[in-house]
């Protein structure tokens, strides 16, 4: 490996320092008030301890090299932004169960291992298209999430506040702690798989249809029980493994939170097991594809419509020069009108220069668009970007390996559609996020049954005559 070099030479910048970042130029920062408490909160956060530990890092690398492979199935999701105020067991809770949910679906649905990520314990910070937001001739800075300062539109609370970030870090603590709780403690067994249909759902379509797959699993493990395999035998069908994700924004905050592995000896951001850069920051010659380089995590970068082959393969180098599988994770989200003319020539680059990634589609965040005041989504925006992810992978003999999803098992009403049929005069009833719009557990079930349905088509012919 020693005497190994990039292809794009011009651009290798060999030295990585944990703050090498300090000297580019990086997107999306809050202009904070005072840099030095920034510095002293920072310098706390680095004497506290990890949130996650290498080895489970390095356990989700694993993983998604299997989904590189198409052995396994990756599923992000969770919401835009988590918030300060919502905040308790119960959110905690409902946010793992539908992402549970979904797995069960999924696994079931396509026989493959599903990879549980989750856009939790760590998703505060967000960019922004404006960093000025204006209400009746008044303009102030924009909300840029609860670890920089507050939706309220007020001077105060609009003042970006490092006590935030720190904030931020307890928070995440302690929903890991519940997260591992749950997960390890039984209330992710699979015997509990009926348990998990949550009251508003049960009655509905897709409750009944994940009620009747329960049932046939359960008979499944009954039939295994008897057999003498159950969770006191074989503990995996007791304990999930659930990962956590956010986007790597806030760059003093995840040098904060990296830590050098005693016993490997590389650099890991234990602020989560996996970070991903945002569309908005990826250029190649900033700072956060600088900072990210050089960790050892699991990275994911969104790739919208505007990125070219060239670009891309840069992206590849810059944040993959090993070409390590399950290393990188480009997320597309290009919306349903664009995928179609700019996701294949991306397909066909990647392939021909043989890089290892996992291809994930985020349907979201190309789809969003306004009914009055609300943000929303539409559900078949949403399937219909989804679809043409898989047919393109399909087509191109390509692994469509995950999907990325803002999403809530609360009965929120912020996307329109489905088979729910949410209305945009009903987006007013339940409109609770801090940020883009989500699918709730209804929606998000059925787009689960549907994504089992496209990752069953066959994969054509690659030699076959297309007529
Ligand atoms: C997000 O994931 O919430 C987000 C802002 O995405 P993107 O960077 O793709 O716009
Ligand atoms: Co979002």
């Amino acid at each position: 490996m020693s005497d190994w070099k990039p292809e794009w030479k011009s651009e290798w910048k060999s030295e990585w320092a944990i703050d090498s970042w300090k000297s580019l130029e990086a997107q999306q920062q809050p202009d904070w008030p005072d840099r030095h408490q920034l510095g002293e909160i920072c310098q706390r956060l680095a004497s506290y301890p990890p949130l996650v530990f290498a080895g489970e890092v390095r356990a989700l690398k694993r993983n998604l090299a299997q989904v590189s492979q198409g052995h396994a199935f990756l599923l992000q999701g969770g919401d835009c932004a988590e918030s300060f105020n919502d905040f308790n067991a119960n959110t905690i809770r409902d946010k793992l169960r539908i992402m549970l949910q979904m797995a069960v679906i999924l696994t079931f649905g396509i026989s493959k291992p599903v990879i549980k990520v989750g856009r939790i314990a760590g998703q505060f910070a967000k960019p922004r298209s404006s960093p000025v937001e204006e209400q009746e001739g008044c303009e102030l800075p924009s909300f840029r999430g609860d670890s920089i300062n507050d939706s309220e539109f007020s001077a105060e609370a609009r003042r970006p506040d490092p006590n935030r970030l720190e904030r931020s870090y307890f928070q995440s603590a302690s929903t890991l702690n519940l997260l591992r709780a749950f997960t390890g403690g039984g209330f992710a067994d699979l015997n509990q798989l009926h348990t998990w249909n949550q009251d508003f759902v049960a009655n509905s379509p897709q409750g009944q249809r994940y009620a009747a797959m329960a049932t046939h699993l359960g008979d499944a493990l009954r039939f295994m029980s008897a057999v003498g395999i159950d969770s006191s035998t074989t503990p995996i069908l007791s304990h999930v493994d659930y990962f956590t994700s956010h986007e790597a924004l806030i760059l003093e905050y995840e040098q904060a939170l990296t830590r050098q592995d005693s016993m490997h000896g590389g650099y890991y951001d234990c602020s989560a097991h996996m970070l991903w850069i945002g569309e908005r920051t990826r250029q190649t010659d900033g700072a956060h594809v600088e900072f990210l380089r050089g960790i050892r995590n699991p990275i994911g970068c969104k790739i919208g419509p505007q990125v070219s082959p060239d670009e891309l393969l840069r992206l590849c180098d810059c944040l993959n020069p090993r070409n390590e599988p399950g290393r990188l994770t480009l997320i597309t989200r290009f919306s349903h009108t664009r995928i179609a003319s700019s996701l294949p020539p991306l397909v066909r680059a990647v392939q021909r220069e043989g890089r290892s990634v996992v291809w994930s589609c985020d349907p979201m965040h190309g789809n969003t668009f306004s009914i009055g005041s609300y943000k929303t989504r539409d559900f078949d925006h949403i399937l219909s970007e989804l679809q043409q992810f898989c047919a393109i992978h399909q087509a191109e003999g390509t692994i469509p390996g995950g999907v990325h999803f803002e999403l809530t098992g609360d009965n929120v009403t912020e996307c329109i559609g489905g088979s729910m049929d949410l209305r945009a005069e009903q987006l007013c009833e339940r409109y609770e996020t801090t940020c883009d719009p989500r699918l709730n557990a209804e929606q998000s079930l059925e787009m689960a049954f549907l994504l089992t349905e496209m990752l069953h088509k066959k994969q054509p012919d690659k030699g076959a005559d297309a007529s």
